[in-house]
């Protein structure tokens, strides 16, 4: 198992490329289970995510070539109606195959998904959703089994508005006979990127506010380039503001960042957008501010833990409530570790800026809270190892490398 060794304290300036973003590259991928046809997708990132759900469509018997950045899938015979539990278990994204499977042909078995330990995570809006198209649920111990003579079009309210379940109903709806309007629906840019590439495929889809409106569409191939990933660019400036430095994130969609960058200014980070670059400076430090994730237009929860991480070092106090996962805070016991000072209460974690963070052995909980360490690693004084950096590969490509060519000083071990 490799570590990452980070010697911190080094202030980053330069300009990051930004790969495809990972969440709107695993619903896509699943789209192509929608059409017998060709769906051809560029910017795909080059994340194990990824690879997982190319192995789950392999599963299916979905013929999947890749080429760099580039994915075709198509279909060469009858789709397989179960998915493979080891890619389930192993990956959340991969449960939206389920809807789309059932859709195609009448009848799926999919195992319980699994994914970041970061909140219980339940899937009873998915579950419900596919109730409310006509569709009969049965649920195991280890599987959820589904069948559908014909799914039919219905108004499905979601609780909360679930990123995954807006993107399973929505790509069940294109085929369910009728209309499906879904109601408190998720409209952050990659649900949106889905619309695109679904629209594109045939479907006709109005999103009016929170609601989608999604009629039954033949739906066929189509070529589509996926959005630029938010997360990654928002922690590679946050990596930026903590060590004081300036980073642009090159090739960024800034109307994605809103209130991302709002949370940046009020720190007093100068923050400047041009075209499709964002460029963050701090050469003076930040100052502490206060923070509530929630569903997008709000800031994300996905920044969250690195958020924190460059608040540590701020100057004064700040507090985070987290909205959307109750379990986000699985960066706190890390960046302890560093000499970070956190209380959580409940969902808010409140932080008080140190002057200066000091090397640790930690190691990456889950993707989000293993970015967080590596900020706090690059900001820090001294030397860190971070362990666990299979969750990290989950969502970030060439990590280290992109950080060095920034002046860090981070490298890939043997432990
Ligand atoms: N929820 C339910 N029941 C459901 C579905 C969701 O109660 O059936 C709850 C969840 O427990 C949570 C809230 O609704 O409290 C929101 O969850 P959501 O369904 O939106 O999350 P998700 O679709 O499982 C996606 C991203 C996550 C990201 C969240 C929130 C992908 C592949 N994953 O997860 O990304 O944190 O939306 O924005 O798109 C990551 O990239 O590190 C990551 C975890």
């Amino acid at each position: 198992m490799d570590v990452l060794n980070v010697e911190g304290g080094r202030r980053l300036a330069g300009r990051v490329s930004i790969e495809g973003a990972k969440n709107a590259a695993l619903p896509t991928c699943v789209a192509s289970l929608l059409t017998d046809e060709t769906v051809v997708l560029h910017r795909v990132p080059q994340l194990r995510d990824v690879s997982m759900i190319l192995f789950t469509l392999g599963s299916l018997r979905k013929r999947v070539v890749r080429n760099g950045k580039s994915v075709s899938i198509s279909e060469d015979g009858p789709l397989a109606p179960e998915a493979s539990a080891y890619s389930v278990k192993k990956m959340r994204a991969s449960f939206l195959v389920l809807g789309p499977l059932v859709a195609r042909l009448g009848h799926a078995v999919v195992p319980l998904p699994g994914g970041c330990s970061i909140g219980a995570r339940p899937i009873d809006f998915h579950l419900n959703g596919l109730r409310a198209l006509g569709a009969r649920v049965e649920e195991t111990a280890a599987a959820v089994l589904v069948d559908a003579d014909r799914l039919r079009g219905a108004r499905i309210e979601l609780p909360f508005p679930s990123v995954g379940a807006t993107e399973h109903l929505m790509m069940t709806g294109t085929l369910a006979a009728g209309t499906t309007e879904i109601v408190n629906a998720a409209i952050d840019p990659e649900v949106l990127d889905l619309v695109a590439l679904l629209r594109r495929m045939g479907a006709e889809i109005e999103v009016d506010g929170r609601t989608l409106r999604v009629a039954e569409s033949r739906m066929r191939g189509a070529e589509h380039t996926i959005i630029p990933d938010r997360m990654e660019a928002g922690t590679m400036l946050l990596a930026g503001v903590a060590t004081r430095g300036e980073v642009t994130a090159v090739d960024v969609c800034p109307e994605h960042l809103e209130s991302y960058l709002e949370a940046l200014r009020a720190m007093g980070a100068a923050v400047d957008c041009e075209a499709r670059d964002v460029t963050v400076a701090a050469p003076d430090g930040v100052r502490g501010i206060d923070v509530a994730t929630g569903p997008h237009p709000a800031f994300p929860t996905d920044l969250h833990p690195q958020l924190a991480a460059a608040l540590a070092c701020a100057d004064g106090t700040s507090q985070i409530v987290e909205t959307v996962f109750e379990g986000r805070t699985t960066y706190v016991d890390g960046l302890r570790a560093m000499g970070a000072q956190i209380a959580t209460d409940g969902r808010t974690a409140t932080i008080t800026g140190v002057e200066q963070l000091h090397g640790a052995e930690v190691e990456a909980p889950d993707i989000r809270a293993g970015a967080a360490l590596v900020i706090g690693a690059v900001a820090a004084r001294g030397t860190s190892r971070l362990a666990g950096l299979e969750h990290l590969e989950r969502g970030y490509d060439r990590l280290a490398d992109k950080l060095q060519s920034l002046g860090a000083c981070v490298e890939r071990r043997e432990a």
